[in-house]
């Protein structure tokens, strides 16, 4: 069923995964980033629209396909499924799937690049270069070694002539600075703008959008020109606006959202490399040749990168690492965490099992899940599980109490502005405090002596209160852990709740808890060396 909108949803899209191999660690962060967005912008009150896809043409494709003796279709197929595969069991659920072979998206890239043809935005010119057969591009002087000739990688480089379809990016180059230096919401986070305004000073090179199709089949082809297909931007980054609805009737593509009532997108969630000039010069410079005002432009936001020990994660040096079995080891909430807590949206990391290892034993097993286990194993032991509200208050009631009203805003500012691990934080106070408070009460010796009773009652539900509005707080983290977690203190989140509703009292006076089991059992893992 098509979604139907009456106030313009929250609309997020990550970048489209190349189906050229399987997923390894970077891609699982961006889609769980946007996942988690997507959720906390749920429960922030906001409908969502999150769309989500795989990149599934080109030259990388062709040659992958053809090494592995499969038709270019079916080796996208089976690529793809280890990403949707991967997406459902860490949780990250999509509203919309974004596959560039899907007919409805050829459509609206040919009727696009048709517009574009008939404003007079595309030419086509014969470009005259050394081309390297091995590799199937041609070569600049970049690619030249300090002798000047071409390195043997390259192979048999052969002096070549070729035409092309070309779109007039340079035409509006200087609208795309204005733009930028007037719309300080483009680009999240903000430093990043001056790379962009770098990169555009003597940008006058107009975008190359086709290959012929003897060099490339495997590409949507040109509806002017069918000699040629599209090569890369116009049929990738197009994705955010086919998918979208945009020009659905005139392709007569249905199943789609209404596009006046989505666009423009809130976030365009990117990895750096992908910043400048793909999403920040050729996207702009795309939506606005087509008639895009400025107000209808999109934000972006840029993540950094997951390395591994400083280096760039790569098949030749063996470092790449497995969002899945990570997943099988620490569970998909064990590992979403990880990827939400140790990294500044913006920024980039480390991937470190042995981090891993610790942000799961000492923070989830050790913090979070010892603190739920032994608050309801108390209650359980000293009441039944039974919830009395009224009778007792002190001053240690007061401050956890005050801990977790202050956590709520620092919370939903940290995440409102992207940084999910400060938002993390803001609820580990909660925790912190919560785990204080236990060993400052004393309820093993409160449950000695009658007379402390009331007082008795008191920190129980202190706790199990307090742990609920974690339980909902952290839930567009570790849905599913957050889920068991509320099953356990007993509260049904009602459907529609949102964090606007969490103030102190969402358990009742009389109200029973369910039964403790460990949520985040403890892991026996060796620390890798390093
Ligand atoms: N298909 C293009 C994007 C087209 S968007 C219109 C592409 N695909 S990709 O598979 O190479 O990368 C997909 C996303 O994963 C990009 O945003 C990229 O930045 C991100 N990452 C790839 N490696 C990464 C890390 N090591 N760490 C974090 N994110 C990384 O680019």
């Amino acid at each position: 069923m098509t979604p139907l909108f009456p106030v313009k949803p929250y609309f997020i899209t990550t970048a489209i995964d190349y189906t050229n191999a399987a997923p390894h660690i970077g891609h699982a962060y961006e889609k769980v980033l946007a996942d988690v967005m997507a959720r906390f912008q749920r429960k922030n009150g906001r409908e969502v629209y999150f769309l989500t896809g795989v990149d599934q043409h080109g030259q990388k494709v062709q040659k992958s396909a053809e090494k592995a003796g499969v038709s270019p279709r079916e080796f996208v197929e089976g690529v793809t499924e280890h990403f949707t595969a991967l997406w459902e069991k860490l949780d990250v659920h999509y509203d919309g799937w974004a596959a560039t072979t899907d007919e409805r998206h050829q459509r609206v890239v040919q009727a696009i690049l048709q517009r574009l043809h008939d404003a007079g935005q595309l030419y086509k010119k014969s470009h005259k270069g050394f081309y390297s057969v091995r590799q199937e591009q041609f070569l600049t002087d970049k690619e030249r070694g300090p002798d000047g000739t071409f390195g043997a990688e390259w192979g048999e480089v052969v002096e070549l002539e070729e035409e092309n379809w070309y779109f007039r990016l340079s035409d509006h180059v200087e609208w795309l600075k204005s733009f930028i230096q007037s719309h300080p919401n483009f680009i999240f986070p903000a430093n990043r703008a001056k790379d962009v305004l770098n990169a555009l000073e003597g940008a006058g090179q107009d975008l190359c959008i086709s290959r012929p199709v003897e060099r490339l089949s495997w590409g949507i082809p040109l509806p002017f020109d069918p000699r040629f297909v599209n090569y890369v931007w116009f049929d990738a980054l197009t994705n955010y606006v086919s998918f979208a609805g945009y020009l659905a009737a005139e392709c007569g593509n249905d199943q789609l959202p209404e596009f006046s009532r989505i666009w423009p997108a809130d976030a365009h969630v990117i990895g750096k490399d992908i910043l400048v000039p793909p999403h920040a010069v050729y996207w702009p410079i795309m939506l606005h040749a087509l008639g895009f005002p400025d107000n209808q432009i999109p934000q972006l936001v840029v993540h950094g990168w997951w390395n591994v020990k400083g280096a760039k994660m790569s098949k030749s040096l063996g470092n790449v690492i497995n969002p899945d079995s990570l997943a099988d080891t620490f569970t998909p909430d064990g590992l979403r965490y990880y990827l939400m807590r140790d990294i500044a949206t913006g920024q980039d990391s480390d991937f470190s099992e042995e981090r891993l290892i610790m942000s799961y034993n000492k923070e989830l097993a050790g913090g979070l899940g010892n603190l739920l286990n032994r608050s309801l194993n108390m209650a359980h032991k000293y009441r039944g599980g039974l919830l009395t509200t009224a009778g007792y208050d002190d001053a240690e009631n007061a401050a956890l109490r005050h801990t977790v009203a202050e956590a709520l805003p620092a919370y939903i500012s940290a995440m409102n502005g992207w940084a999910i691990h400060e938002g993390i934080a803001a609820v580990w106070k909660i925790v912190t405090h919560a785990n204080a408070f236990v060993d400052s009460t004393k309820p093993f010796s409160l449950a000695k002596d009658p007379a402390q009773s009331a007082r008795l009652d008191s920190v129980l539900y202190h706790l199990a209160e307090a742990l609920t509005h974690v339980a909902v707080l952290l839930s567009p983290i570790m849905p599913e852990a957050m889920a068991k977690a509320r099953d356990q203190l007993g509260w049904d989140m009602p459907a529609g709740f949102h964090f606007s509703q969490l103030s102190w009292g969402l358990l009742a006076d009389g109200h029973q808890l369910s039964s403790p089991q460990p949520l985040f059992p403890r892991l026996e893992i060796q620390t890798p060396e390093g």
